[in-house]
Parts: structure tokens; sequence; C-alpha cells
């Protein structure tokens, strides 16, 4: 296995979401004002439901948590429903008692997006860096919107997405067609991710297999954006069965 990433396969995509939830409570109950990084797509949805569970029955508490979210689609504001602002609304924090002001989801309507990616840089060094940032992997490899190419020490910019990443959202689960999917995004870099101090990526199904053996056991290379983790110091992969079916030593 190449570098440091510690895997853990669950038989189950629903206990991916539970040890990912787990390790989010525990970070929460030790700090309880964290700073978080968060995702959207359908990977992460059954963590936060759990996430919500073990706020409502075990009062795990984010009101002195801090957010903030991966990315978020150029064109789209926050009201909108495919938007990533409004997903995590819906998913999250409703369910919680996050601070809506603490919660930080690029905006896809920032009259200028450089400016809008600087303050969210500049907000993130004011909170002391993040504590934890979950991901998800395209079956690109992709991290956030960090497509194949993207470099090591890239920050959060607007980036184009690639033919694959507008199919596999307009798929039916986001967008019903791909003219509907925006072609750009505002993205943390991929050296915005890795100044987090711990990285949980989730990747569940047998889409993901091949994209979870290139991150884990392939090159380090902007190839597959995601093999750049390979040197972060505390980075776990929780994967289902499915999505290690491809790795050669997955323990
Ligand atoms: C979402 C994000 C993306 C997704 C990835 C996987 O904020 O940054 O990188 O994590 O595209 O998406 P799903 O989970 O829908 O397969």
């Amino acid at each position: 296995m190449a570098g440091n990433i510690k895997l853990i396969v669950c038989d189950e995509a629903a206990d991916v979401a539970k040890e990912a939830a787990a390790l989010f409570a525990d970070v929460i109950k030790a700090k309880p004002d964290a700073v978080i990084g968060l995702a959207t797509g359908s990977t992460p949805e059954a963590t936060y439901a759990e996430l919500a569970r073990m706020h409502k029955e075990e009062d795990l508490s984010f009101a002195k948590v801090t957010s903030f979210n991966l990315d978020e689609y150029w064109g789209l504001d926050g009201d909108h429903d495919q938007s990533y602002r409004y997903f995590m609304n819906g998913q999250l924090f409703s369910h919680v008692d996050i601070r809506t002001w603490n919660t930080h989801v690029l905006n896809g309507k920032a009259v200028n997006p450089q400016l809008e990616c600087q303050a969210f840089e500049q907000k993130i060094l004011s909170v002391g860096g993040l504590d934890i940032w979950l991901l998800g992997i395209g079956g690109n490899g992709h991290i956030a919107f960090n497509e194949p190419g993207s470099s090591v020490d890239s920050r959060t910019r607007l980036v184009d997405l690639t033919p694959e990443t507008i199919a596999a959202n307009s798929d039916g689960r986001f967008f019903k067609e791909a003219s509907e999917v925006p072609r750009c995004a505002l993205s943390a870099g991929i050296g915005t991710i890795r100044e987090a101090r711990k990285i949980v990526l989730l990747a569940t199904g047998s889409g993901k297999a091949p994209a979870i053996a290139a991150a884990v056991e392939g090159a380090f290379t902007p190839d597959c954006p995601s093999s750049l983790l390979q040197d972060h110091p505390d980075c776990t992969f929780i994967v289902d069965r499915e999505a290690a079916a491809d790795l050669k030593n997955a323990g």
C-alpha cells in the first residue's frame, strides 16, 4: 500500500455511515468548538442522518461547531434546490443545533469568484484551520471538484467540471439532465483540504472501486486527485466491501 492512508472496510454502506459519524462525534465531544469540513453528494447522506440522530438521542451538540463545505456550483444561489447550501440545510444543518452563521458554504452567485475564494481561505485561517474534513470521491478520483490534473497545492478557486462529473450528477439523483448541471463550481483546493488535521474519505458501491484502488495503492499523482492524500499524516478511508473490491491489500 502506498502512503499512510488508514483503511476501514465495512460490510455494509450503513456501517460506513456509523463509523464516520462516530469519528466526527469523537472530535466534537473532545473539542465542542471543533471546526469541521463537510461534503455533499449521495455518499455522506447516511452519515448526516446518523449525526442528526446522535444530536436528538445522545445530546451531541453542534452549538459551538464551525463548518466549511468543500464546494458549491457556480451560478446557483443557496435557495436553488440543487445548490450545496440547500443540500446541507436539508441533510444536516436544520436537524442539529449548529448556528447558521457558523456554517460556511461558498456563494455560487458571488460577484467576484476570486474574492469569494480568498475570503473562504481567510475565514479558515481565522478560526485556526480544520480539525476534520469529510470527503467523498468521484468515479474519476476527484475530491471536492478537484478534477484529474489538479495540483497538490491548489487552493480554493473557480473550476470547470469534467463531462464525467456532469454525467455523474445528472443521473436522476440530483439533476435530471446534463444540460441542467452547471459547468463550473467553486471548490476548495487540494492544498486547502490537505491542511485539515484529520481527513475522512467515504466511498460506497462498486462504481467507486477503481478510484479507491488508484487512490490507496496507485501512484501519488494529480491524475488521481485523491491519491494526493497518501502522504497526509492522519487520513482514513472508510469504504464498504464493494468499494474495496479492487484493492490488492484490503486487510
Ligand atoms: C461533494 C464533492 C464531490 C463528491 C463526489 C462523490 O461536495 O465534493 O467530490 O464527494 O463527487 O459524490 P457522490 O457521493 O454523490 O458519489
